[in-house]
């Protein structure tokens, strides 16, 4: 059920691929809470039938654009406000990748060609991002931009590799351009850094289904799925939230702030339940 909070908004989503992806599940929201807005995805993904189904159930232009190209980037903004009519209000950038994670390779053996494309797809896009809107002053007064991020930014989780990099990179630029937004064109710029959710990206992790089992037990909430990440950042787009900017905003149950909880201590406990241990090891 839609409460009218983004009627009359305008925007451009960036990173539906198919149905478990957080931008769909947000760009859904949007579309119940009265928002018009653009899709954007690599060639290759908007090719792909899921992301043109999506357009339609939303009555939403694709335009394809590699994240990691200014000229891209540039025509996604002209065209999402020739398509829309006028500036956007809202833009979110759901993009991850690393090919360290996929082809295998260890934070203590990284690519550096890898690396660099991991930094620049997963986190200096939002830069390029927010500096051709800005530019092109694509933007309303009061409009919200969000990034999506990981906890691994503040602190290591294993496997994790270089997108802990990544995240924390992107967490700065949301500070450092949210203000510079901020002052100049009252634009607002957050992260919502989420709980581990299974999606496309988020299985190329290295061990993800006991991490999002150990965060769901740390969690005295549980784990935050899609459904529920779509949920928050729709209050960030809406007018509810305005004065809200240059944050990291933790959007995972409670597990940023738990040290240990009883439900992870319980499960830890039981590799300790054979009476002998000591004697055999
Ligand atoms: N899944 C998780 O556990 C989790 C947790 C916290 C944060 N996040 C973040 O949420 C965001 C969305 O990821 P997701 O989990 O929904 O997975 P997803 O695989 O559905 O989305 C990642 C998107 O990035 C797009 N992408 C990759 N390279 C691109 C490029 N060069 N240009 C444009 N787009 C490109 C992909 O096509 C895809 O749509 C990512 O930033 C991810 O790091 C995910």
């Amino acid at each position: 059920m839609g409460f009218d909070l983004l009627k009359g908004k305008k925007g451009i989503i960036f990173g539906a691929l198919n149905d478990m992806s957080i931008a769909w599940k947000i760009a859904e929201r949007a579309h119940e809470e009265g928002a018009t807005f653009t899709l954007s995805n690599t060639p290759v993904a908007c090719r792909m039938g899921e992301v043109i189904e999506l357009g339609k159930k939303c009555n939403a232009e694709i335009i394809p654009a590699d994240a990691t190209s200014v000229a891209d980037l540039e025509n996604v903004f002209q065209k999402s406000m020739e398509v829309l009519g006028g500036k956007v209000d809202f833009v979110l950038h759901s993009i991850g990748m690393s090919l360290n994670v996929r082809k295998k390779r260890v934070y203590h053996d990284l690519d550096y060609n890898y690396l660099n494309k991991t930094l620049d797809i997963s986190a200096i896009s939002f830069h390029k991002m927010l500096q051709v809107a800005f530019k092109m002053d694509a933007i309303n007064e009061w409009g919200s931009v969000l990034g999506l991020s990981y906890v691994a930014a503040q602190r290591t989780f294993y496997g994790y590799n270089d997108m802990a990099d990544a995240k924390s990179l992107l967490e700065s630029i949301g500070r450092s351009f949210g203000y510079i937004y901020g002052r100049e064109r009252k634009v607002r710029i957050n992260t919502v850094s989420q709980s581990p959710t299974v999606t496309t990206a988020g299985s190329g992790v290295k061990g993800i289904d006991g991490l999002i089992d150990f965060s769901d037990r740390m969690s005295p909430l549980g784990n935050a799925d899609a459904q529920d990440c779509a949920d928050y950042c729709i209050t960030l787009f809406s007018d509810m939230t305005r004065k809200v900017t240059m944050q990291n905003l933790y959007h995972d149950g409670g597990f940023s702030n738990v040290g240990m909880s009883l439900r992870a201590m319980t499960q830890y406990n039981k590799s300790f339940d054979i009476d002998d241990l000591d004697s055999k090891y």
